[in-house]
């Protein structure tokens, strides 16, 4: 991958969200600015808000996310929020699920670059081959895929009884929620709710929608809820 020199350097709080993976985390960076911007894959506009906008505001969700879960990043474009996430919370196992084929290609390149553990999936979440391959999922993850209905159609049968949807919207949380929440729940999600990761950390914390895949009858999953880990500076500091 070609790369040229202006990227953006790392805000205060990427080293306290990256740890020891912030030169990752910058690599990252490095190869959206230049091969991301020149391959169409990120907006030219968007590389003064890399760190902010997109690394960390994706990286913080791993707050919300069990530790050694199976996720899939659903829609993941250019790695985001899936490579981030990656990064801070190592112990996940992340599948990013991708249908167009040059995405699929920088994906692979990207995880080859910084050497990291994970699968890079071409297809769209409703095929059934793709259904068959990623059931069982403890976490679906997604960011500017699709409105909350819809997304929470193609995640629920990718994830298991308990498994949650994380759907990363920003400023529309709330709405989608009022809007989408009663078809959501005719459908099998439950225990809705709108959560901010990154309080204390980010100027600007990232506002996500849960749902959680609920059992036939309409309760909890038979694995149950498992306990939230920490973001990695968290995990440090509990001793991991
Ligand atoms: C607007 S982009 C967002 C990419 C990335 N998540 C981000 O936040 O930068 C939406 C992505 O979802 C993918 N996508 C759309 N429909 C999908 C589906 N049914 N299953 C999987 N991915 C899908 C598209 O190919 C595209 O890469």
């Amino acid at each position: 991958m070609n790369e040229k020199a202006h990227e953006p350097a790392p805000p205060g709080p990427a080293s306290v969200v990256f740890g020891a993976a912030l030169p990752q985390a910058q690599r990252f960076v490095e190869l959206l600015t230049a091969a991301g911007v020149e391959r169409g894959l990120i907006g030219p506009r968007e590389v003064d808000r890399l760190w902010d906008r997109h690394l960390l505001n994706s990286a913080v969700v791993g707050e919300r996310i069990p530790g050694n879960a199976r996720v899939v990043d659903l829609g993941s474009g250019a790695g985001l929020p899936g490579i981030p996430l990656i990064l801070a919370r190592p112990d996940l196992h992340v599948t990013m699920l991708e249908p167009m084929a040059r995405r699929v290609a920088w994906l692979e390149e990207v995880v080859d670059a910084l050497s990291l553990s994970a699968t890079v999936v071409r297809g769209r979440a409703e095929e059934p081959a793709i259904k068959q391959r990623l059931a069982g999922a403890d976490v679906v993850i997604a960011r500017a895929v699709a409105p909350l209905d819809r997304l929470w159609g193609w995640s629920a049968p990718l994830l298991r009884s308990g498994g949650r949807l994380v759907a990363l919207k920003g400023e529309s949380a709330e709405a989608e929620l009022a809007r989408d929440g009663a078809a959501v729940t005719r459908t099998g999600g439950g225990h809705l709710a709108v959560e901010r990761c990154g309080v204390g950390v980010l100027d600007v914390p990232t506002t996500i929608i849960e749902v959680e895949r609920m059992t036939a009858t309409g309760r909890e999953g038979n694995r149950g809820r498992r306990g939230h880990t920490g973001s990695r500076r968290a995990k440090k500091d509990q001793g991991h």
